[in-house]
């Protein structure tokens, strides 16, 4: 049984310290040598056997603690370092959109999200203008959500806002909803031309991300 005696010259009893090998305490003040300085030992019972004295002991104790406590702390740091640069590297993508008709969409993806890039008819802009704005559950006109004198390219996170689904419509032969633009199977979710939610339990449109043409054809995203 290590002891530990108090050396403020109290005259007390030793107290007993927590099971600990005077030889694992004095590797862990130097784990390279497994040796303790000779001057940090120090006799003091009548067997002349080494023992660590209480603030030797503190002191290891202290920094096996910070230790792990250093450990705790650089392994969020570490993640949020991967996970910026990982943000950083899909921070935006450029399309040419050239090719995609009218009536016609396509998915990409951006920040590992599906992204819908929609071509929207002559017939489907008038669809989502037709609409009164103060009877949808998140109003938006069709030209906040989309760019002046573009009005027909429609681009959105395809994410269902109920659960994250991602919604049909956006492939050529889906099923586009009761509003014609797209629908959630998950729950039963129905957006308009305009990507607006009109019935199921969507809670809000579909995200439009931050975009912005860069070219006739080409739109940057994000
Ligand atoms: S996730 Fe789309 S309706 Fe529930």
């Amino acid at each position: 049984m290590l002891t530990v005696k108090k050396t403020n010259g109290t005259g007390k009893k030793p107290v007993k310290a927590p099971k600990i090998s005077a030889a694992a305490a004095l590797n862990a003040e130097n784990p390279t040598s497994g040796v303790m300085p000779a001057q940090d030992l120090r006799v003091e019972n009548n067997d002349h056997a080494p023992v660590v004295r209480r603030r030797d002991f503190i002191h290891i104790a202290t920094i096996s603690f910070a230790g792990v406590g250093a450990a705790a702390v650089a392994m969020p740091l570490v993640s949020q370092m991967s996970a910026s640069a990982d943000v950083l590297a899909l921070a935006s993508i450029e399309v040419d959109v050239a090719a995609i008709q009218p009536g016609q969409s396509i998915k990409t993806s951006w920040r590992k999200q599906p992204v819908f890039i929609r071509n929207l008819t002559a017939a489907e802009i008038e669809m989502a203008n037709k609409v009164d704005v103060g009877s949808l559950r998140d109003p938006q006109t069709l030209a906040e959500r989309t760019k002046p004198g573009k009005e027909n390219w429609l681009i959105t996170l395809g994410v269902c806002t109920h659960l994250g689904c991602v919604p049909l419509g956006a492939a050529a032969g889906e099923v586009k909803g009761e509003f014609g633009g797209y629908f959630c199977p998950c729950h039963g979710s129905h957006y308009d031309t305009a990507a607006r939610i009109r019935k199921g339990p969507a809670p809000t449109n579909l995200v439009v991300p931050e975009f912005a043409f860069i070219s006739d054809t080409v739109v940057k995203i994000g």
